[in-house]
């Protein structure tokens, strides 16, 4: 008996106002999502804020060295508590001054004394679940999330081998890419290579030896690995002693993140924020050991900028264009047994994962 042909999602999936709002509370807050690199919390105090789907959501480390978030608002009467970075002693509310340990629990406020009946232990800001994964923050708004392990088997071990440096490495630079898309064709296009030989002439020509390319799901993870085109074509330095040194691996952390290492054991990422139904930005993060400035890992990012970063923004957005035709009606999807570079094995385990978020 042949296998029934799988057929790519529905348009609406990609255009429709009801399921990106379906999605906010049952995919987007019950996944891990990247907040930021623990080197960003180096001391006691140092916050940073963030958007998570629409939720404004601060890290904070905390005196006894945790990294804590919490939920970006007072809980007198709601006004938000902090934005952008920095660094504080304790949380004060710009509205009534009501203060906070880095913990979360209230301190004082201002004639909290005259309220009779109130004990302070009555408030507390709304802790976030967090994870610090090998130096990277992680969120999940699903108190009851299993943890990231679970989630992604095997991942952190990997990524600890690959990229020996971890400790040490710290951002040293973010690029920002808007692109005009839902935040799914941006991940799709990013989780299979089908369209690489086509699009990406530096990529197959330069990184990958594409008969070698494969992804396979690994829990919620797809991980991407290939051998590379002849070393030497490399255009930068890389020492060849050190384990996986000479490989390209990557790890797609379900749904909006990806470890991406290069020969020379380069550590780069993705993350992605989905605006609203039909906007995206993704984040390119490229570190070097102690932040150091390194000429080839700004080279390397604005290569990327300029070939595979810019190739993909093309055939995204056209592929958002084309969500919006009447004509459009989902094809099959190529799902070749063998694997390899021109499947879409990877495509139909995403939309699989998308389908089971929102219809269960
Ligand atoms: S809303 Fe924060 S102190 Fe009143
Ligand atoms: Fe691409």
């Amino acid at each position: 008996m042949t296998a029934p042909v799988i057929r790519a999602l529905a348009a609406r999936y990609y255009t429709d106002p009801s399921v990106y709002e379906a999605e906010r509370e049952r995919l987007l807050a019950r996944t891990w999502q990247f907040a930021g690199h623990a080197s960003q919390l180096a001391n006691p105090g140092d916050y940073f804020a963030f958007e998570i789907s629409g939720e404004s959501l601060f890290c904070i480390k905390g005196r006894d060295g945790v990294v804590r978030t919490f939920y970006n608002v007072c809980q007198h009467r709601a006004h938000q508590l902090l934005s952008g970075a920095g660094s504080v002693r304790v949380l004060v509310c710009p509205y009534h001054a009501w203060t906070y340990e880095l913990t979360g629990e209230l301190r004082a406020g201002p004639n909290l004394a005259a309220v009779e009946g109130f004990e302070r232990a009555m408030v507390c800001l709304t802790e976030v679940r967090t994870e610090v994964f090998a130096n990277f923050i992680f969120v999940n708004l699903d108190d009851d999330a299993r943890p990231m392990d679970e989630w992604f088997p095997g991942v952190r071990d990997e990524f600890m081998e690959w990229v020996p440096d971890w400790e040490r490495l710290q951002p040293l630079e973010w690029v920002e890419v808007q692109e005009r898309c839902n935040w799914k064709i941006s991940v799709e296009n990013y989780s299979e290579c089908y369209h690489c030989a086509r699009n990406h002439h530096t990529f197959t020509s330069g990184v990958v030896k594409p008969q070698t390319y494969d992804i396979r799901p690994q829990g919620y993870c797809l991980r991407h690995t290939t051998e590379c085109a002849g070393i030497d074509m490399l255009t930068y330095e890389i020492d060849t002693t050190r384990p996986h040194a000479e490989e390209y691996s990557s790890w797609f952390l379900w749904p909006m993140f990806s470890f991406q290492v290069y020969p020379g054991n380069v550590l780069n990422t993705y993350h992605w924020r989905a605006l609203d139904p039909q906007n995206v930005v993704a984040w390119r993060g490229w570190y070097t050991v102690d932040g150091g400035d390194s000429e080839t890992i700004r080279r390397l990012a604005a290569q990327d900028r300029a070939t595979t970063v810019e190739e993909d923004i093309l055939l995204v957005e056209s592929v958002q264009r084309g969500l919006k035709s009447r004509g459009y009606v989902p094809g099959p999807l190529v799902i070749d047994p063998e694997r390899g570079l021109r499947s879409e094995h990877s495509i139909q385990i995403m939309q699989q994962w998308v389908r089971n978020a929102l219809d269960d």
